[in-house]
């Protein structure tokens, strides 16, 4: 491709090829019903052109046959690409099962991530080649847009939810990442990188940064500071004041509304945000609001950790993975009646 002129991102993800695929077969066949459409027209134009000016129009029956085929062959080219289109869509959006949780905030107007063993980033995202990476997404502020063209891959970023999308680098290198939703004034400049290396270059990268904890290990530490076990963990002789959170994660959860609610990422946010919104059953609302004193980042550890209560997100690595093990591991005794 012309460097000068790059009508074409690099391909650098392993979704690329098939996104590509299924764009230049859309783009030709496209281009070939507009040409054909287009030379039709003129055709027609001069074939049946008004040859005198009291030439007066005739109806033409067109044959069945005819009908038939221009209904029936753009429909079958149409569901055809309808299947195929789904097909890649599903494969963009289901992460697979190996795929190692990584995190981003944005912010105006700037990318903020945190790896799974701790490592903080702004503006920068350095992952492994061949490793697929799921990124849980949110917004500080307003809607964001996560953008990589050399993966083919697109995702808003939202105040108030979680979004997630995933790619696997297949080649070392840099990349550009875009924020493609106008978000304010420095939008344009919302701009940053994906560097992917070799496993061992970012083994080194790693460990060239300040050691900090996992991510599921801050959000234990977090739990703690906010004494969230106080009402979290049934005391020896006294019944919890809260839900127990094991085991809690991705389950049906009965509210005192009656209704039945799967705890979600965006579940336990609002919990922590505004507790009173959704009273688990048997429970008086007694939590206290921790709006404002938990920042985004603070609450995807929180959710890490309580993700990590019910053997979720056993992603972690580095040093605060025995930690969490611990961690999970008393609780777990605790709360056993
Ligand atoms: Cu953030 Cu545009």
């Amino acid at each position: 491709m012309n460097p000068q002129l790059p009508l074409f991102p690099e391909s650098a993800s392993k979704l690329s090829p098939q996104v590509d695929a299924l764009f230049i077969t859309w783009s030709v066949v496209s281009l070939f019903f507009t040409l054909l459409i287009a030379c039709l027209i003129l055709y027609f134009m001069v074939r049946y052109r008004r040859r005198s000016p009291d030439e007066v129009g005739q109806e033409e029956k067109p044959a069945i046959w005819l009908e038939i085929a221009w209904s029936v062959i753009p429909l079958g080219i149409a569901l055809f690409m309808f299947g195929w289109g789904t097909r890649v869509f599903f494969r963009i959006y289901r992460p697979p099962a190996d795929a190692v949780q990584y995190y981003a905030v944005g912010k105006q107007w700037m990318w903020k991530f945190q790896h799974p063993d701790g490592q903080r980033e702004i503006n920068g995202l350095h992952i492994p080649v061949g490793q697929p990476i799921r990124l849980k997404l949110t917004s500080e502020d307003v809607i964001h847009s996560f953008y990589v063209p050399a993966f083919r891959v697109k995702q808003d970023a939202l105040p108030g939810r979680y979004t997630e999308i995933w790619f696997q680098g297949t080649k070392p290198g840099t990349y550009h990442l875009f924020c493609a939703e106008y978000c304010g004034g420095e939008h344009s400049r919302m701009i940053g990188s994906v560097v992917v290396m070799e496993p061992r270059d970012y083994e080194t990268w790693l460990a060239g940064g300040p050691a900090g904890k996992s991510v599921v290990a801050s959000g234990a530490e977090l739990f703690n500071q906010l004494a969230c076990q106080t009402c979290h963990r049934a005391a020896p002789n006294r019944p919890p004041r809260g839900p127990n959170l094991e085991g809690l994660f991705g389950n049906q959860v009965k509210l005192a509304s009656g209704d039945m609610i799967t705890a979600d990422e965006d579940y336990v946010r609002e919990s922590i945000l505004n507790p009173a919104a959704k009273v688990v059953a048997g429970y008086t609302p007694i939590m206290p609001t921790y709006q404002g004193q938990v920042s985004e980042e603070q609450l995807l550890q929180l959710i890490s950790y309580v993700k990590s209560l019910s053997g979720e997100g056993g992603t972690e690595a580095g040093g605060g993975a025995p930690n969490t093990a611990e961690t999970a591991g008393a609780a777990g005794t605790e709360t056993k009646p």
